[in-house]
């Protein structure tokens, strides 16, 4: 019955962080997957997390099944922090936004509206994207096409190539446009450089998709919306995917939403009601608890410091690892530029290394980055950092 079925060959990231979970070196570095670790390598429970979830725990009620959309505190609680509590979009009633199985959760379901409004657009994705944009809008049934991002040269952004090419997009195309922090470059786009594509976004009838799924870990919690705060204040209609997996440290609670900032609250109203049935298509409703964790943080203004202040505090050490990477390289290889550990914000930093080349920093120095060779520099800690300088200085 199933001989026809393919071998799946596994997950870029997914499989190969499962791959690092059975490896029995006791040495290895984690440097894989998009997660935060502490400076002892463990993976954080945040102060206000622990103590959102106590209080709900100390009150245990029955467990009905949430609407389609989600809950209500919790949708209101992610408008505010994406688009600010005073946004003119908010007011009038035109964003609408649902809760979502994460990020993933989010993009999914945005793609099969897109799919089932726009059936002859295209989707576009920086070169290079996250590995699962492609998976996931192919398998929502769109042609994924890539538009220049990276400029390996530099370690920076090709800015007037990706510009160039969006204004070349058919009307309608799907734009996928990291908010902050891209994955996996760790390079974004200035204010100044916003300024400069949102017009053209506006003016070529296309449909921005926006990801945010490190909101906190670039400029800061508010400065890292700028992007999507811009484009609501320009009146262009588009998507935004948002995740809390790392923000909130929750990423098996699966938290995200999916907002669509619309034309008019009427419009609003049909995509939020189109969106519903695409989730009810899928998996019916979102789970109730991480949303609710979420959602006592960010509305009882005490949790909500406490929860700031743990994630600039998580910013400043990923900051700290940049620097004494850079500075450990710097001294190991004389003569090469690795000025992009500094300049590269988030979690990731792209380092150049062939598929090769993250073969043989896996297999003989335990040190696991993704074949791309993006590294995940949130993995690093005061007591590895120096053993993954001397791998790379090695393999470089
Ligand atoms: C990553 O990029 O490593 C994370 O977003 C985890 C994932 O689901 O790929």
């Amino acid at each position: 019955m199933f001989q026809h079925v393919d071998a799946y060959p596994g997950d870029p990231i997914l499989t190969l962080n499962e791959d690092f979970q059975k490896d029995p070196r006791t040495n290895k570095i984690n440097l894989s997957i998009g997660i935060y670790f502490d400076d002892l390598g463990r993976l954080p429970v945040m102060a206000a997390v622990r103590e959102a979830e106590s209080a709900m725990l100390s009150s245990i009620g029955p467990k009905p099944y949430q609407p389609m959309t989600g809950a209500i505190n919790y949708c209101e609680a992610v408008q505010h922090l994406l688009f600010g509590a005073d946004s003119e979009a908010l007011r009038s009633g035109r964003i609408a936004t649902l809760q979502t199985l994460g990020g993933s959760g989010a993009l999914k379901v945005g793609a099969d509206f897109l799919k089932r409004y726009f059936p002859d657009s295209q989707v576009w994705v920086s070169d290079p994207t996250w590995d699962n944009h492609r998976a996931i809008f192919e398998g929502a049934g769109f042609v994924v096409n890539t538009y220049p991002y990276y400029d390996a040269e530099r370690g920076g952004l090709n800015f007037a190539a990706m510009l160039d090419a969006i204004k070349a997009l058919p009307r309608h195309s799907v734009v996928l446009l990291h908010a902050c922090c891209h994955n996996p470059t760790g390079v974004d786009l200035s204010a100044a450089q916003w300024a400069e594509l949102i017009p053209v976004l506006r003016e070529g009838g296309l449909l921005p998709y926006l990801d945010i799924a490190y909101q906190g870990f670039g400029d800061g919690i508010v400065e890292d919306t700028h992007a999507i705060r811009a484009l609501a204040d320009a009146d262009v209609p588009f998507f935004v995917a948002n995740s809390f997996s790392k923000s909130f440290s929750l990423y098996g609670e699966r938290v995200g939403g999916l907002s669509v900032v619309c034309p008019d609250k009427d419009q609003a109203g049909r995509v939020f009601g189109q969106l519903m049935f695409a989730v009810r298509r899928n998996y019916s409703s979102p789970p109730t608890h991480g949303g609710q964790i979420v959602a006592r943080v960010l509305r009882t203004p005490a949790l909500y410091k406490l929860w700031s202040d743990e994630l600039a505090g998580m910013c400043e050490r990923i900051q700290a690892m940049r620097r004494r990477l850079h500075d450990g390289l710097v001294q190991r290889v004389p003569g090469r530029d690795f000025s992009y550990f500094l300049t590269q914000r988030g979690m990731f930093s792209y380092t150049g290394l062939s598929a090769e080349q993250a073969d043989v920093l896996r297999e003989q120095h335990g040190v696991y980055v993704l074949r791309s060779g993006r590294m995940c520099v949130a993995g690093l800690n005061n007591g590895n950092v120096d053993r993954v300088a001397e791998a790379l200085a090695a393999v470089l």
